[in-house]
């Protein structure tokens, strides 16, 4: 079976609210799936056995939320070849803020620098998410699925 993980940066939980929708879309589509906070999270999340999925929110003027921290870092630090790691990116924010879901944009283009392939267009939520919002990010996950399947190595 496909697999797939869901990495949680959030301030306040909002993003941990919308990674049990991804996750509950991505069972659907057939995939075994689990939702992670980045806090817990190692490097070796991205060891190429499942797609991975960012959730994330925006704090501060455009910066990670603070249980991200400490993963990123991380990997600035060993800079791991991710060539093979297939990904997407579910961005939370507020367009008052001149830096709109700068933290997924971040993750977008760090993961693929070092070598991830971003295989579904990024998915951006406009403030405290709607029914309409949730709707759509179901169905953002229920696409990003279907690219995974078969991009993602047998784990
Ligand atoms: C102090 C603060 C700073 C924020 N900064 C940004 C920002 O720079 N860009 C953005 O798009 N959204 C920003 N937001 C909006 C949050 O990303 C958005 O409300 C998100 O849904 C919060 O998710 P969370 O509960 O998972 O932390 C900010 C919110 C707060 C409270």
């Amino acid at each position: 079976m496909e697999r797939a993980v869901i990495l949680i940066g959030t301030e306040t939980g909002t993003a941990e609210d919308v990674g049990d929708e991804l996750l509950a879309a991505l069972e659907e589509a057939g995939m075994e799936a689990e939702v992670l906070d980045m806090e817990l999270a190692r490097s070796d999340v991205f060891d190429g056995s499942r797609a991975v999925v960012v959730c994330t929110a925006t704090t501060g003027d455009g910066e990670l939320p603070s249980n991200s921290v400490d993963l990123f870092e991380v990997l600035e630090e060993e800079r791991p070849d991710l060539s093979g790691v297939v990904f997407g990116v579910c961005a939370l924010g507020d367009d008052h803020y001149e830096d709109f879901c700068e933290a997924g944009k971040i993750w977008s283009r760090f993961l693929t620098e070092l070598g991830a392939e971003e295989v579904v267009e990024r998915f951006d939520i406009d403030g405290f998410p709607e029914d309409e919002d949730i709707e759509g990010a179901r169905e953002w996950a229920a696409g990003a699925a279907g690219k995974f399947t078969g991009l993602v190595r047998e784990g």
